[in-house]
């Protein structure tokens, strides 16, 4: 496991594989049929531009040929009695009814359900958290969780979770239907269940919900996914940073400290509600970190939070099928040394039968990776009354085990990682792509993040074995893997833009080229951007910078439509840092950027754009 970074380079990077071969493998696939239709013809070559060169500047940047609109930004009227955006007022019902703040990941989920259309969809967003000294002005400095107001708070909740959106394109323009029916929010308060084998355990019971089964919200709702039966998947990240307290003696401690509740208070939700302290309610941060399902295309239906996929802090949850049908989903918990999970429905996915599809998160097998020196991965399953997964480690149930699914993994040898952010299978070849964003923290390498002090981060390349019929195992214990490429700049030519650092998120164009969005170059002193990065070729692993963000902002949720005619993309928190990353001094009244307003009176907001040709 500690083999020299020198060598373990060597023996990944030269261990590159025959892809052109691979693109055949997929064709006899369920999951070749699913996506077939997605991937289909191409309406924009995506791979003819100029890469942009690295800079730091106040306004957003595109490759020549094409055009960046920006389409939502937070608080923007969504909802029919929705009012129109007003800076710097609190106001939660407001907030309820209006785009939320800090977009990340997006869908385009086509309309009508299960066209191909890409004029006319739902653009589904999540928004991740909210940040109240950008939010509200103070005479003088930043409203801080400490001394925001309870409908400063308030607004707060209401501007995480998620949106839906009815977008049409118009003569070339996207537009946001207003007032459609299908427009919808989900906030911190929206009324939610738990399915799979924890709902109802009495680690979910709380005085608000003494039967474990129902539950308020959502929030720091980072990346996510869709499925094959037109669902969206969102993935609770850093639901720590809301609980207030030490973790406190009892059953929930170890659970407590090993997910950092009350050790990263950042937020001051405590303050007016019980539930987020822990000393009142031990059980209530169980409650989150869950991959959420709900189905866009009903306004009125609940969202789940499906336990069979594990308790962590989770980036997102990508969906592919294995090739048996059965749907394997992966997952990132993003946090220094956690870990890369997978997991496999019990049933398999037939699109005639829907009701039986809403169920398949509910039943299955969650495992976590563990990376060999000889370039395989294993995937470990997270099994109750397997050793040493049974009361001998305190794991009573499958219940204890997925609520604590970070302990399980430690126990079972899972390979610590650098931060695993989002995960994706391709379309054909059904390798996985694995961000690891960056882990200044490593002291130690090992085989799969072989940096010590990663400042960078890299990504990995999982290739699945082929299936006894053809198609990708994705449900095979052990894999091969490679690593595709590492962040940071090189030696010399440090503002072409032939570089990045700290991958984020990615997709895949309709070419299946990937598409890597970054969150962390400014400590290179340049803005964050989106890459496309060849998979075969000479050029293979090589990102260019396609679009670059204003000041402060990652870039996030890279989506296109079906046809590939359009790009959208989340700018996350414009101006909430200088062009070195240093939040000093910076607050409502002293951003370095007013993106994308630019009006004096306006704060930065958080936007979706949508890239076109032309
Ligand atoms: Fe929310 Fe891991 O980024
Ligand atoms: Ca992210
Ligand atoms: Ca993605
Ligand atoms: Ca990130």
């Amino acid at each position: 496991m500690n083999t020299p970074f020198s060598e373990v380079l060597q023996l990944r990077m030269s261990r590159r594989a025959t892809l052109g071969a691979l693109s055949a493998l997929g064709a006899s696939t369920l999951l070749a049929r699913w996506l077939r239709a997605d991937y289909a013809p191409q309406a924009a070559d995506w791979s003819s531009f100029e890469p942009l060169p690295h800079a730091a500047d106040p306004n957003m940047a595109v490759a020549k040929g094409f055009r960046a609109q920006v389409l939502l930004a937070a608080g923007d009227p969504l909802l029919p009695k929705a009012p129109a955006y007003r800076a710097g007022v609190a106001d939660a019902a407001a907030q309820a009814m209006q785009f939320g703040t800090h977009n990340d990941f997006i869908a385009f989920l086509p309309l009508p359900r299960g066209s191909r259309s890409s004029d006319h969809g739902l653009l589904c967003v999540n928004h991740e958290y909210s940040d109240l000294a950008m939010l509200f002005p103070r005479p003088e400095g930043a409203c801080d969780k400490d001394n925001a107001t309870r409908e400063e708070i308030q607004h707060e909740l209401a501007a995480q979770g998620h949106s839906v959106v009815e977008i049409r394109r118009v003569e070339g323009s996207w537009q946001v239907v207003r007032e459609s029916p299908r427009n919808r929010r989900l906030t911190a308060l929206t009324p939610m269940r738990f399915s799979g084998p924890v709902a109802g355990h009495e680690r979910l019971r709380t005085k608000a919900d003494p039967e474990g089964r129902r539950v308020l919200g959502t929030f720091d709702c980072c990346s996510g996914g869709t499925t094959p039966w037109g669902t969206v998947l969102i993935g609770e990240e850093n639901v720590n940073k809301r609980f207030q307290g030490e973790p406190v003696e009892g059953p929930e401690k170890r659970n407590h400290k090993r997910m950092d509740c009350g050790s990263e208070l950042e937020y001051g939700w405590h303050r007016f509600h019980e539930r987020f302290q822990l000393a009142k309610e031990p059980r209530e941060p169980n409650r989150y970190g869950w991959v959420v399902e709900f189905d866009p295309y009903d306004p009125q239906s609940v969202p789940i939070k499906r336990t069979a996929l594990g308790r962590f802090k989770h980036e997102g949850a990508t969906t592919t099928l294995d090739a048996s049908g059965r749907v394997v989903v992966y997952m990132g918990d993003d946090d220094e040394f956690e870990f890369l999970y997978r997991f496999v429905s019990r049933e398999s996915y037939d699109a005639n039968q829907p009701e039986r599809n809403a169920r398949l998160l509910d039943e299955g097998t969650l495992s976590v990776a563990r990376f060999e020196a000889d370039g395989s991965v294993r995937w470990l399953p997270l099994v109750h009354g397997t050793a040493p997964l049974d009361a001998s480690s305190g794991f009573a149930s499958q219940a204890d085990v997925l609520i604590e699914a970070r302990s399980a993994a430690t126990l079972l040898g899972a390979t610590p990682m650098d931060r695993p952010e989002d995960v994706e299978a391709h379309p054909t070849s059904g390798r996985v792509y694995v961000m690891l964003t960056n882990n200044r923290l490593r002291e130690q390498p090992n085989t799969a993040n072989p940096r010590v002090r990663n400042l960078h981060g890299h990504v990995l390349e999982l290739i699945p074995p082929t299936g006894a019929t053809g198609g990708h195992a994705h449900a095979a214990d052990v894999f091969r893997w490679e690593i595709l490429l590492q962040g940071g700049p090189p030696e010399s030519g440090r503002e072409a833009g032939l570089w990045l650092s700290c991958p984020d998120n990615c997709t895949f164009d309709p070419s299946g080229r990937l598409w890597i969005s970054t969150d962390g170059m400014a400590r290179n002193e340049f803005c964050d951007g989106l890459f496309a990065v060849e998979l075969t070729g000479e050029q293979r692993g090589t990102p260019r910078l396609f679009f670059r963000a204003p000041i402060g902002a990652e870039v996030c949720g890279p989506c296109f439509t079906p046809d590939g005619s359009t790009l959208f993309l989340s700018v996350q928190h414009p101006g909430d840092s200088d062009a070195k990353g240093s939040y000093k001094g910076i607050h409502y009244n002293n951003p370095p950027t007013r993106f994308p307003d630019f009006d004096p009176a306006i704060p930065p907001r958080s936007s979706v754009v949508a890239i076109q040709r032309g």
